[in-house]
């Protein structure tokens, strides 16, 4: 049994579900969180009968400024050691940026960032006292250049890139280690949250499934990268767009990000996806 307990936000579906798949399956003990409680449970389930692994479940809404601090506190009461937090949960609302509501970008901001900074500033302090930890930032392909009808998701994911490799430096001499995983696009429930089923790059067939994602993220941690690229056309992708002006960068994101006509938008949610990744069920949000 491995000893480092993983906590992973955004546990209850997607990429966030596989990572604590992956935690699982080479023994960590695991909190998981999520808005939902009962997708949570099912997780958790999944888990302890599957691996046998501890599960600890925290339902919380993290767009709520004081969540955080109530699942620290919460972790704290019970005696929990988080040897490696998981920043995961994010979402990403498509559309030219003047067409979206302040209340969408601000959402985002909140989930993808305020999030990211409230719980590193309460779980990395133990960890260096400790003198024990990992940190892993779910980033994006995105983080790496501008994205024309996903503007604030795109700016949200270079922050947690540049926030990742610069908090990774400045822990150097530490043991804790900051990764920042930077998938392209992969199958799961995030583009028809964000209304982006039917956009060209979500349409091509470069899509990679969450376990695959999943199981590059977790090596990557384990073996202390900076940042980790998810499959070879990824890599190729982001090393060939950024030798491009920034102009051409952007007009082919914009591209990418464009709406396919409803005959080529032929490319289903799941296609990608294995068995142990549950068809998504809409529960109300516990805050
Ligand atoms: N899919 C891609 O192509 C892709 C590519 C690059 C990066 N990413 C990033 O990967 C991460 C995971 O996304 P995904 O693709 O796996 O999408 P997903 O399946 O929609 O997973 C998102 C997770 O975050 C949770 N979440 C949503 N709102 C939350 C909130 N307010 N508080 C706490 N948790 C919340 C979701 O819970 P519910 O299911 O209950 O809403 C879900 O567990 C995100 O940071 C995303 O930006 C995704």
């Amino acid at each position: 049994m491995n000893k480092e307990t993983a906590l992973v936000t955004g546990a209850s579906s997607g990429i966030g579900l596989h990572l604590a798949h992956e935690f699982a399956r080479h023994g960590h003990p695991l909190v998981i969180a999520g808005p939902v409680q009962s997708e949570l449970e099912t997780a958790a389930e999944e888990f302890r009968s599957e691996h046998g692994v501890e599960v600890r479940v925290v339902a919380k809404d993290l767009e709520q400024e004081n969540s955080a601090q109530e699942i620290f506190d919460e972790l704290q009461a019970a005696g929990v050691e988080v040897d490696i937090l998981v920043n995961n949960a994010g979402h990403g609302f498509h559309g030219k940026w003047w067409e979206l509501s302040l209340e969408k970008d601000l959402s985002m901001i909140r989930l993808n960032i305020e999030a990211v900074m409230r719980m590193t500033k309460l779980f990395l302090p133990p960890m260096l006292q400790r003198h024990r930890g990992r940190v892993l930032n779910t980033a994006s392909v995105a983080g790496f250049m501008p994205g024309p009808m996903l503007a604030t998701y795109y700016a949200t994911k270079a922050f947690v890139l540049s926030w990742s490799e610069a908090l990774a430096t400045e822990l150097d001499d530490t043991p804790i280690t900051v990764t920042a995983l930077c998938p392209g696009v992969t199958d799961t429930d995030f583009f028809e949250k964000g209304d982006a089923e039917n956009i060209k790059a979500r349409q091509s067939s470069n899509v990679m499934s969450p376990q695959d994602v999943a199981k590059e993220g977790y090596k990557a941690l384990m073996d202390e990268e900076l940042f980790v690229i998810p499959g070879a056309a990824n890599k190729a992708m982001v090393a060939t767009r950024r030798i491009l002006p920034v102009t051409t960068q952007a007009k082919l994101n914009e591209k990418m990000n464009s709406n396919v006509p409803p005959e080529k938008a032929t490319h289903e949610r799941g296609e990608k996806a294995r068995s142990s990744d549950q068809p998504k069920v809409n529960y109300p949000r516990t805050t």
